[in-house]
């Protein structure tokens, strides 16, 4: 009886400790600045922009807030909304600065990158903040392309959730011309240009080259794209097998690295499991990827290969590309690799090997996939495991939906 109660109570502990854990990581930007009628017009375009989602989602974060008389100075100057979320997330830190750290900073002054720098739009330095402690306890502000000028003063901590959320306001928005320059609609942007800068010009081109792929890839932003793309130096060493391929394998190949849905880095760290693809046909499950954390990474997992996310390209809700250091290839195009070390069964091992190394999109039917399964024994064994490890993320994630909500 009495250990039966212990034990009760040890694991109601643990659930609390759970609920809390995971309440305390959870906060919601909104709520925090809703009862200050001071902050709606800033606390508006953070809903409006959908950066207060992306702050939702983040950890280890600070808000510099501003006033409804500083914001009506942004407002005047009739910037597009685009424009405006440039401009706010250069007032959202990705580090946390509460008001002893602020007044702590180590040899007096920092630079500190922002949610404007993880975009991908900021040109060279000018999505980071300089933060300098003054004389007489005065904490100075200033974008970096502001030439030096530091203008916009800490006045006050609003909310501190070490070392999670900090909220404080500060005197006067920043001022950066880099921010405020005007700033097309996502869907506007051109793919290919963007990757080809940052190390993915092979894809890139591929894609440019597939006309009719890059059209399915942009008619995706507007309601949500993830893209990988595979660097250069992988795409280099994927081209023999590339070249191999049919047509329409290499449209599904291409295809098979875009999700038709906005994932940031934190939601596919949070959300893992099995995702569809641009390329899976809606009526079969197939070109398919597990996504998994690997520490602090995350990594992308065919039956064939993996790939781990090595660096965002773009960042702006709803559109998001991430560099890949493999390409992903999947296994309705390649064979699984034989990982047995035991002799496969002959029947099996021969029918295995003539499986064609490259199918049409018809060619396969989600009936081979059972008997693929028993040919690579071991590679199927992971994938239990694999889902099995999983079960539990439903749980987690409406437990902290559930925090986000009540705490
Ligand atoms: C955050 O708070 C606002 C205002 O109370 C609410 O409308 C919104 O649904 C909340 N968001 C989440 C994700 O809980
Ligand atoms: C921040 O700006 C001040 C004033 O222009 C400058 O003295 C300081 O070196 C800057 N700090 C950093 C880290 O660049
Ligand atoms: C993207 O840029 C490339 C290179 O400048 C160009 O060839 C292509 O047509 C552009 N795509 C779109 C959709 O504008
Ligand atoms: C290309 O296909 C042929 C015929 O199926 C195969 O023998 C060859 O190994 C393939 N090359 C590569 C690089 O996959």
């Amino acid at each position: 009886m009495g250990t039966c109660t212990s034990f009760g109570m040890i694991l109601t502990g643990i659930i609390a400790m759970t609920i809390l854990s995971l309440s305390s990581t959870a906060h919601n930007i909104t709520l925090i600045l809703d009862g200050r009628k001071q902050f709606s017009t800033f606390n508006h375009y953070l809903s409006v922009s959908h950066l207060a989602e992306e702050i939702n989602r983040r950890q280890t974060i600070t808000v510099l807030a501003v006033d409804n008389a500083a914001m009506n100075e942004l407002l005047r100057k009739h910037l597009s909304i685009y424009t405006i979320k440039n401009v706010l997330s250069l007032h959202v830190l990705a580090d946390y600065f509460g008001a002893m750290k602020l007044h702590q900073i180590t040899g007096r002054t920092a630079l500190v990158s922002t949610l404007f720098q993880a975009t991908g739009r900021a040109q060279g330095m000018s999505g980071f903040v300089n933060i300098t402690n003054f004389r007489g306890g005065k904490v100075g502000f200033g974008a970096e392309d502001n030439d030096g000028v530091l203008d916009s003063f800490f006045v006050k901590s609003l909310k501190e959730k070490p070392y999670y959320i900090s909220v404080i306001q500060i005197s006067k928005l920043l001022s950066s011309s880099d921010a405020e320059a005007p700033t097309p609609a996502p869907s506007a942007y051109n793919l290919t240009v963007l990757m080809t800068k940052k190390g993915c010009k092979l894809f890139a081109d591929l894609l440019a080259f597939h006309a009719d792929v890059e059209k399915t890839f942009e008619s995706n932003i507007d309601s949500g794209l993830t893209v990988f793309c595979p660097i250069d130096q992988a795409m280099r060493k994927f081209m023999p097998k590339y070249k191999n391929l049919t047509t329409d394998g290499k449209t599904s190949l291409l295809l098979y690295h875009g999700i038709p849905v906005y994932n940031s880095f934190q939601m596919l760290k949070t959300g893992n499991g099995e995702f569809n693809t641009l390329a899976t046909d809606g009526t079969t499950r197939n070109y398919n990827f597990t996504v998994q954390n690997n520490g602090q990474g995350v990594t992308l997992k065919t039956r064939i290969s993996t790939a781990t996310i090595t660096g965002t390209v773009f960042d702006d809700q709803p559109l998001v590309i991430f560099t890949v250091d493999e390409v992903l290839e999947p296994r309705e195009l390649f064979k699984v690799k034989q990982v047995r070390t035991t002799a496969p069964a002959p029947t099996k091992a021969k029918k295995s090997e003539e499986a064609p190394a490259e199918m049409d999109d018809d060619s396969y039917s989600p009936d081979s996939a059972p008997e693929d399964d028993d040919v690579v024994a071991d590679e199927s064994e992971g994938w239990r495991v694999m889902s099995y490890g999983g079960w539990w993320w439903p749980i987690v994630v409406s437990v902290a939906a559930a925090g986000a909500t009540y705490f």
